[in-house]
């Protein structure tokens, strides 16, 4: 390994245990350890993930670290510590915060993201893009699930650290996420070399259904197999398990999850009213140009079929429409 990135990675590794160390077994951490406990997450998980806890305190990390050894200018550049303007005096960037770490692809800890303990803003304060951490890169938990994806032949994606944890908590360890952001295209190479069956598994609100929308967007482009576990009521996957316990979310949820068409189907329908003929054109048009941009035929002509009866219109005329709704997107 690089000369500069050792040490960033040995000050992660060891923070992260003394984090850890700080939720489960002293005083400070009672009220985080507490909240993780109140919300469901079991010992044993807190334990897998390595979740901690980080003091209410602008220099614990700072002490910490320079005792060890550790030069603050690179503990800066790596994202734990932050310069005061214009000043040689560095502070802690993570206080009083429930501590994720992020590993990196081999099992590194490269980051950290912590999460408030009430409902302050923001909600979740992550470590800065460095030398170690390309956020657009990496996949929580990838580390950990790539055996299971493998296994499986099929990966999980989330949006939320929690929702990982509580799936993997729930008997599903092909679980992943990105990290605050949309899907990118680096993590869905990283993946593609892995894995082509990907179900997504976002928040049932309208945020998570646009991006389901598009990370599929990106799945399909780069030649994997999307299919979509539908969380209902608006909570999100994590509440789903807490309400409803992990077999149902393992049966209802990702075990019922739909094909992509399936989901835009519903996706087009939402806010609809199809006795309407104003917006059942609108839908159908709005299906007619995903059924365009299917490369197989076969599904193209399935999806015809299956408008064709749903609206009793003639295939040969939803044909007719299909073929002027490629040349336009072409
Ligand atoms: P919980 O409230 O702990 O269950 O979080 P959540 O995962 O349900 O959060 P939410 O659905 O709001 O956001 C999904 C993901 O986006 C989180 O897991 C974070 O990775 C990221 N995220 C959420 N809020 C913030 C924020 O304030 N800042 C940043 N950088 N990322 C955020
Ligand atoms: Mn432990
Ligand atoms: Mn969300
Ligand atoms: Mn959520
Ligand atoms: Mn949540």
């Amino acid at each position: 390994n690089n000369l500069e990135l050792q040490p960033m990675i040995d000050a992660h590794d060891l923070l992260k245990k003394f984090y850890h160390h700080l939720l489960v077994n002293t005083k400070e951490g009672q009220e985080a350890y507490d909240y993780l406990l109140n919300r469901g997450f079991s010992k044993e998980v807190i334990d897998k993930f390595e979740i901690g806890y980080s003091l209410n305190s602008w220099e614990f990390v700072k002490k910490f670290l320079a005792k060890r050894g550790f030069h603050p200018e690179i503990m800066d550049q790596a994202g734990l510590l932050v310069k005061k303007n214009e000043t040689n005096e560095y502070f802690d960037r993570f206080r009083n915060r429930i501590m994720f770490p992020i590993h990196d692809h081999h099992g590194h800890v490269v980051a950290f993201s912590g999460r408030v303990l009430g409902n302050e803003q923001p909600k979740y304060l992550n470590s800065p893009e460095t030398k170690l951490f390309n956020k657009s890169k990496l996949l929580y938990n990838f580390h950990q699930a790539r055996v299971h994806i493998r296994k499986y032949q099929e990966a999980v994606l989330f949006e939320g650290f929690a929702d990982v944890i509580s799936a993997v908590e729930s008997g599903v360890p092909n679980s992943i996420a990105t990290m605050g952001t949309s899907l990118t295209e680096e993590q869905v190479k990283v993946l593609k070399r892995n894995v082509s069956d990907v179900i997504i598994c976002y928040d049932s609100d309208q945020a998570g259904r646009e991006a389901t929308m598009r990370a599929a967007k990106i799945l399909t482009k780069a030649g994997s197999k999307v299919k979509v576990a539908v969380i209902p009521d608006g909570l999100d996957p994590d509440d789903y398990i807490k309400k409803y316990g992990s077999e149902k979310f393992k049966q209802d949820v990702i075990g019922a999850s739909v094909t992509l068409m399936s989901f835009k189907m519903q996706y087009y329908r939402k806010g609809k009213n199809l006795q309407d003929e104003g917006d059942r054109l609108k839908y159908i048009e709005e299906i007619l140009k995903e059924i365009a941009v299917l490369e197989s035929p076969v599904e193209q002509e399935m999806y015809v079929k299956q408008l064709s009866a749903e609206f009793s219109l003639s295939i040969e005329v939803l044909k007719d429409q299909l073929s002027r709704t490629e040349r336009k997107s072409q």
